[in-house]
C-alpha cells in the first residue's frame, strides 16, 4: 500500500489483503473503519462515518460518505460506488433548522440520521445520492444522477429523482458469474 497523506493505515480498525487506498483518500476516523480483502478506494474520497467494507468492493474516485462516526455505512461483497457518489448517513433539516455544524444541536431542527447498507452486488451510479437509513437489498442498483430516499428491492434497478423502479436485474446470471469467479480466484 502507498502512504496516505491524511491518516496512518495502521490506525484502521482492520484491513485485509490486497487493499489499495489512494494517497489522497481522507478517512476521518480510521479506528472506526474495517476493510476486507481485495478492496479499492480511489483518490479524493472523503469518509467521516464508521465504515465496514467486505471483500471485492470498489469505491471510485470522489465519493463522500458523510454523517459522523456514530453512523455506520456497510458495503457488502462485490458492491460498488461509481464516481462522486454521496452516501449521507446524516442530513440536515432543510425546512426548519439551521444547517451549519457551527451551531449546537438544539438549533439544528430535525436532523435525519441513520445507517446505510449497500448490499451484495449492489451498484450506486455516478453522481447519485443515498439518504440516511436506506438499505440497498442484495443485488439492487441505482442509476446515475439519482436520489435514493427509500430502501431498494433486491435484484432490481432503480433510477431518477426520487428513485423509481426501472427493471429487474439478472440474479441467476450474476450469481453464476460470482461462482465461476470464486472457483477461479478463491474467496
Ligand atoms: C440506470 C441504467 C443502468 C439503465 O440503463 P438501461 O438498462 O440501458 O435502461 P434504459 O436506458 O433503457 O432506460 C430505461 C428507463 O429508465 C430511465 N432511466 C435510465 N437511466 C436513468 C437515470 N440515470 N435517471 C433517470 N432515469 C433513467 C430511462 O429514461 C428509461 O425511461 P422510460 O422507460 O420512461 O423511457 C443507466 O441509465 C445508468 O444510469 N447507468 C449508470 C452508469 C454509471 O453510473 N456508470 C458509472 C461507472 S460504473
Amino acid at each position: 500500500m502507498t502512504d496516505n497523506i491524511f491518516f496512518n493505515k495502521s490506525d484502521l480498525k482492520s484491513c485485509g489483503k490486497n487493499v489499495i487506498i489512494g494517497k489522497t483518500v481522507r478517512i476521518r476516523y480510521p479506528e472506526k473503519v474495517e476493510i476486507g480483502d481485495n478492496v479499492i478506494i480511489d483518490d479524493f474520497c472523503y469518509i467521516s462515518t464508521s465504515l465496514r467494507i467486505e471483500n471485492y468492493v470498489h469505491i471510485s474516485s470522489g465519493c463522500k460518505f458523510i454523517g459522523g462516526k456514530e453512523s455506520l455505512i456497510e458495503m457488502k461483497e462485490f458492491s460498488t460506488c461509481a464516481p462522486n457518489v454521496v452516501l449521507a448517513s446524516g442530513s440536515d433539516d432543510y425546512v426548519a433548522g439551521i444547517a451549519t455544524p457551527l451551531v449546537q444541536d438544539k438549533f439544528k431542527g430535525n436532523v435525519q440520521r441513520g445507517d446505510i447498507t449497500i448490499g451484495r452486488h449492489s451498484i450506486v451510479g455516478a453522481n447519485s445520492c443515498v439518504m440516511p437509513n436506506v438499505i440497498f437489498n442484495d443485488g439492487s442498483c441505482l442509476g446515475a444522477l439519482s436520489l435514493a430516499k427509500e430502501d431498494l428491492d433486491s435484484w432490481s434497478l432503480f433510477a431518477g429523482i426520487p428513485a423509481k423502479l426501472v427493471k429487474s436485474r439478472n440474479k441467476k446470471k450474476i450469481l453464476d458469474l460470482e461462482n465461476s469467479f470464486i472457483k477461479s480466484h478463491g474467496k
